[in-house]
């Protein structure tokens, strides 16, 4: 199969591209770029006044299979990833049963291979049904395809239990994520703990809870050598514990969600929205506002949504017993194309670190170039088209959404993975 890309506004910092060209593919791999170029026999896609980048990657992504299907499976979550110009995501192990084992990993791959729209690069579980106790099975699980560690939804409790898991598992050379909160001392906390789960007589969730186990968790990497990466970063003082880790040499990256930058705990009013319910909680405006600085200046390595879907009727309940999280896949590049990008927080060159070269680096997965050899997982998008989050649905099987309602611009037109379109002018294939 042929097809040249006409036209577009290319960027893709890796080869120096920030112009307009176009793009010859053929046999999933990219043939030629640069200008007036001709393809024989292939298909022709005017992208004029479009952007064309490497194929975004969401690291941080909950696709609920196996077992929790009526929140999202891997078709319709990798669905929504399309419909957000996503061309890969890194599933989260917290499945029932848990992805803790080679055949978990292995099913993960396989559906995905069968019905997904997007790559699927499968993390799996640091301790056994995510429970701290017992290291899971590591060496099983990267045979089978496994990209990365972690225990997200909860941090490993103990010091030591992480140690040994690092110690171990530091041989396979994957990165150890993690999702830092101390449940001796977050609790049942619901909110961001202060003047805010004060109004609303909710149980506050101290970003202590979060910071003690960041701090933790770089002592540790420091111990072990391993690499780890810190999931949801959402205080501004845990980034700075970040910078410094940096600053020392220590292999350690973090990342940030579109709605710890562009939300905060005064979102949450009287009428109790659920779907503001995340772990960790949405903080103050200066967390938020940390965080997106740290996106600027270096410090943020990777924008991940943390999509976590949940059914209506789980999201209805009462804000104590509703489950934490949104979900995030079609509305990420729009809310940084609007609120990072045409702010003047960060350039496109940036935006494409942040979204598709970091996500891969860290993972250990192949990088993709806009350039001649590549695989052609590429990404289209309109920049300047303006759309209301919510208005015309979700891809996703849930809805739990945060930023419904919201003003947007930019979205997704066309996305290709290995050369095969999976969203042609906006409609998923
Ligand atoms: O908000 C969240 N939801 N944070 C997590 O860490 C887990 C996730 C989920 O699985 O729903
Ligand atoms: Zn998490």
């Amino acid at each position: 199969m042929a097809l040249l890309l006409k036209n577009a506004h290319i960027v893709d910092p890796s080869v120096n591209l920030d112009g307009v060209a176009d793009v010859a593919i053929v046999d999933g791999r990219i043939e030629a770029v640069g200008e007036n170029l001709t393809l024989d026999g292939a298909e022709v896609i005017d992208l004029t006044g479009k952007y064309l980048v490497p194929g975004l990657v969401d690291m941080h992504v909950h696709l609920r299979d196996p077992g929790l299907e009526h929140k999202e499976d891997i078709e319709s979550g990798t669905r929504a990833a399309a419909r957000g110009g996503f061309t890969g995501v890194c599933s989260m192990p917290n499945t029932k049963p848990v992805t803790d084992n080679g055949v978990t990993i292995e099913y993960v791959k396989s559906v995905a291979a069968s019905c997904g729209h997007c790559r699927v690069y499968p993390s799996g579980a640091i301790t056994k049904g995510l429970k701290g106790e017992i290291i899971s099975e590591m060496g099983d699980m990267v045979a089978h395809g496994c990209v990365a560690f972690t225990d997200d939804g909860h941090g490993v409790q103990g010091a030591g239990m992480l140690r040994r898991a690092m110690d171990y598992g530091k041989m396979f050379g994957k990165v150890f994520m993690s999702h830092c909160q101390d449940e001796d001392l977050v609790g049942e906390g619901q909110v961001n703990e202060g003047v805010v789960s004060t109004r609303l007589g909710l149980l506050g969730w101290p970003a202590e809870g979060e910071e003690l186990q960041i701090q933790r968790d770089i002592m540790i990497a420091r111990l072990t050598g391993a690499k780890l990466h810190i999931q949801h970063i959402s205080t501004a003082c845990g980034l700075d514990m970040v910078r410094a880790a940096k600053a020392e040499g220590l292999p350690v990256t973090c990342e940030a969600t579109p709605h710890h930058m562009f939300l905060t705990e005064d979102d949450i009013t009287e009428t109790y929205d659920t779907n503001l319910k995340v772990n960790p909680p949405l903080r103050t405006a200066d967390d938020a506002a940390a965080i997106r600085a740290g996106v600027a200046d270096g410090t943020v390595d990777a924008i991940v949504t943390d999509h976590a879907p949940h059914a209506d009727w789980e999201k209805s309940r009462e804000f104590e017993l509703a489950p934490f999280g949104m979900i995030g896949l079609e509305t990420s590049l729009a809310l940084v194309n609007t609120h990072l990008v045409k702010t003047g927080q960060i350039s496109y060159q940036r935006m494409v670190e942040l979204m598709a070269i970091a996500p891969r680096q860290i993972l250990g997965v192949d990088q993709v170039k806009i350039e001649a050899g590549s695989v052609a997982d590429i990404t289209v998008f309109d920049p300047e088209v303006r759309w209301t989050v919510g208005e015309d649905g979700f891809e996703s099987r849930s809805q739990n959404s945060g930023f419904k309602g919201a003003e947007v611009c930019g979205r997704a037109t066309d996305v290709f993975v290995g050369g095969v379109p999976t969203l042609r002018d906006g409609v998923v294939c």
